[in-house]
């Protein structure tokens, strides 16, 4: 039974509202509300913990936020919110629930019939155990030998939670195995990143929800392959799976009690909560993942407790649909100042865009206004020499998120205070723009509107907050667009046709199954991967 009484509308009495409201706010001036209200900064910030969003630098007034807060009562966020943490079948295409919260609250919750916190404390034992067996060398190589590296295959959500956390949570990983990530099917990443690595002391880890990947699967029989040559005929021991397929996992050859099995209801880019989340135990030992599951809990009931004004999720969530739906703003900039969340960019790409990258609603209707925002993003102040000019001299409107951290865990203070006055200089300068004095090329317009989150360190628990406001960032936009941001059948038409070609690759005969472009390129890489060609090496 599909939740929802009335389809979203570009014609509905708050929608409406705020298209009225945007013909004023058009002309306003960022810096001018700052002149009329003092306290503009208290009035547009929200503290969490140990984190503070400043939402002051929007193109937005107490009307405004008020205004966005009615479209969200108009779509009754306030039920759907209660339903995805209940259980309900929030993942309509799919019928299923998405508790990636469960995984994290220690609370028990009763889906179809069944208490799931049982079963993931269970989960979190045996990580437990395994991590802490691994770091101690109790669980080591087929020789006895401690595990000095892992490597981690696998793609998309069971690749890019696992590597951000890693990364981020770097200054925690004492004692424990450095940790390898392969993902991509081009064998040059796979070689680039076993070259290093010896096979006795390697322990494997396949993540995968489905086991069915192309990838991460042509990628774990190569990695087995090299491990056998290694180790020989037990190389399957030094090999783990994470999947909530366990059926397949054991088809693939891994043993039962080396698998991790985590659940349907748990989607891919959600997962790092789940089992997938195995490496930063291994890396920086369980109490840090369990640190990071509670830092996301916080934000979760942050989340089902605040007023939407003051909601950070809500916030950041409705002003990316005021640009987005409001003023034609095609992308958003995500811009960590801290070079431990450089990977968070390409994180929230696929946490945002295959959440919300969706033209067809929930009840299977076309949508009718803008959905899922263009995420992109680099770390400063790398990003002020690439691509700042656009920001602040370019024609087209782009909100940012700026993220920093007031305490590094280095403790060259000179170049943090490089760093965080850049932080502070740039969302000014992109609001303040500057006048033309003589030059027109000088001319700064400002007025470009931007979030800034300041974390007062960047531990396991802070990371879960940072990762969990994102998460309900995009729910809240998936509501007010009234489509699924469970589901991603929009990766699916390119990975079938990616398998009717590849055979056609096998031969040299030219093809004509598609269009003339296709069977142009597939003829002229026939004719120029000769491997004579290879022998001469690269030019
Ligand atoms: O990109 C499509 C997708 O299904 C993602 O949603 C998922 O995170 C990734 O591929 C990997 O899928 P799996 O974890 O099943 O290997």
């Amino acid at each position: 039974m599909l939740f929802r009484s009335m389809p979203p509308s570009t014609h509905s009495p708050a929608w409406l509202a705020l298209k009225s409201h945007q013909q004023t706010m058009e002309h306003a001036s960022i810096a001018q509300l700052f002149e009329t209200d003092p306290q503009r900064f208290a009035h547009f910030s929200v503290h969490l913990g140990g984190m503070l969003l400043d939402f002051s630098k929007n193109l937005v007034n107490h009307d405004t936020m008020h205004l966005l807060a009615e479209l969200a009562r108009e779509r009754k966020l306030g039920e759907r919110l209660r339903r995805l943490f209940s259980g309900g079948k929030v993942n309509t295409t799919e019928n299923r629930a998405a508790l990636h919260t469960a995984l994290r609250s220690e609370q028990a919750l009763v889906v179809d019939g069944v208490d799931v916190q049982p079963q993931i404390q269970a989960v979190l034992e045996r990580m437990q155990k395994f991590s802490d067996g691994v770091r101690d060398g109790s669980i080591a190589g087929n020789n006895g030998r401690r595990y000095t590296d892992v490597l981690h295959i696998g793609i998309g959500g069971s690749h890019l939670g696992p590597l951000l956390a890693t990364r981020a949570l770097a200054p925690y990983a004492t004692g424990g195995p450095r940790i390898h990530f392969i993902s991509n099917i081009d064998m040059a990443a796979l070689q680039r990143t076993l070259a290093p690595l010896a096979a006795a002391t390697t322990l494997v880890i396949i993540v995968s929800k489905t086991f069915s990947t192309t990838e991460t699967l042509a990628n774990a029989r190569a990695v087995l392959a090299w491990l056998k040559q290694g180790v020989g005929d037990t190389a399957g021991r030094q090999c783990v799976a994470i999947t909530a397929d366990t059926r397949r996992a054991a088809d693939f050859g891994v043993g039962n009690d080396c698998i991790f099995p985590f659940w349907d209801w748990v989607g891919g880019r959600y997962s790092l909560w789940s089992a997938v989340g195995l490496p930063v135990a291994l890396a920086c030992g369980m109490a840090a993942f369990r640190d990071l599951l509670r830092g996301a809990h916080e934000m979760d009931e942050h989340f089902r407790n605040a007023a939407f004004e003051k909601s950070m999720p809500v916030v950041l969530a409705m002003l990316g649909i005021w640009y987005n739906n409001f003023f034609a703003a095609a992308t958003q900039a995500i811009l960590p100042y801290d070079e431990s969340l450089a990977l968070l960019p390409p994180y929230l790409q696929q946490l945002e865009m295959e959440s919300n990258g969706k033209c067809v609603d929930e009840d299977g209707a076309s949508v009718d206004c803008d959905t899922g925002m263009i995420v992109w993003g680099a770390a400063g102040t790398d990003a002020q020499h690439s691509f700042f000019q656009l920001l602040h001299q370019g024609t087209r409107l782009i909100p940012a998120d700026f993220i920093a951290v007031c305490q590094p865990h280095h403790t060259v203070e000179e170049h943090h205070a490089i760093l965080m006055a850049n932080f502070f200089a740039q969302p000014a300068a992109l609001m303040n723009g500057a006048p033309v004095v003589t030059n027109p090329h000088d001319r700064f317009p400002g007025n470009r509107p931007t979030n800034s989150l300041l974390l007062d360190r960047l531990t396991p628990h802070t990371l879960g907050q940072l990762l969990a406001l994102y998460e309900h960032k995009v729910f809240v936009q998936s509501v007010i667009w009234g489509i699924n941001p469970f589901d991603q059948p929009g990766v699916e038409l390119g990975k079938r046709l990616a398998a009717r070609i590849q055979p056609e690759l096998d031969t040299n005969e030219p093809v004509t199954g598609y269009d003339s472009s296709t069977n142009g390129l597939i003829d002229f890489y026939k004719a120029n991967r000769d491997a004579r060609d290879r022998e001469r090496g690269p030019q």
